[in-house]
């Protein structure tokens, strides 16, 4: 078994689309351990993403992660994280596979409805930034 932390962005959120995406996710094999609806703050986005903070897209995606409530999520399965990497679909929409969460809904590049952490090592630091071990027993 494996973990892996997702987000349902401000986007997915706004448009109603939480309950599909996570119907996907569920019907994908996963497991919800732990999911809490918050508004992130402009430090909590900026830290959360600081691995992009060189990127000319930063400054608009800190201001999009924050434009409203994400849904956080704290998921496991068998091979949780690039799993839910295939249920999430490329980056960009356009060239995201049929079926996909980002292919189904997502507008473009930026405003793609969920985040999904990209190596093990990365899923139990975004758990941590995000949840309390107990909250996640
Ligand atoms: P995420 O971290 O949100 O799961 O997405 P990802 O791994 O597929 O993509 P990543 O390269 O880590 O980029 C993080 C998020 O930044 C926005 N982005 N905008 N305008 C652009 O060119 C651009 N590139 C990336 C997206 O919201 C992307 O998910
Ligand atoms: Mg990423």
């Amino acid at each position: 078994m494996e973990r892996t932390f997702s987000i349902l962005k401000p986007d997915a959120v706004a448009a109603g689309q939480a309950g599909a995406i996570l119907a996907l996710i569920e019907r994908a094999g996963f497991r919800i351990l732990g999911l809490r609806m918050l508004r992130m703050t402009q430090a909590q986005a900026e830290g959360f993403y600081a691995v992009h903070r060189e990127r000319s897209f930063y400054p608009s995606l800190v201001k999009f992660m924050t434009e409203g409530p994400v849904i956080v999520m704290a998921l496991e399965r068998e091979d949780a994280v690039r799993k839910l990497r295939e249920v999430m679909g490329a980056t960009n929409p356009a060239n995201a596979a049929e079926g996909t969460v980002r292919r189904l809904y997502a507008a473009g590049i930026e405003r793609n409805c969920i985040h999904g952490s990209d190596a093990p090592e990365t899923a139990a630091e975004e758990l941590a930034f995000f949840f309390s071990a107990a909250e996640l027993l």
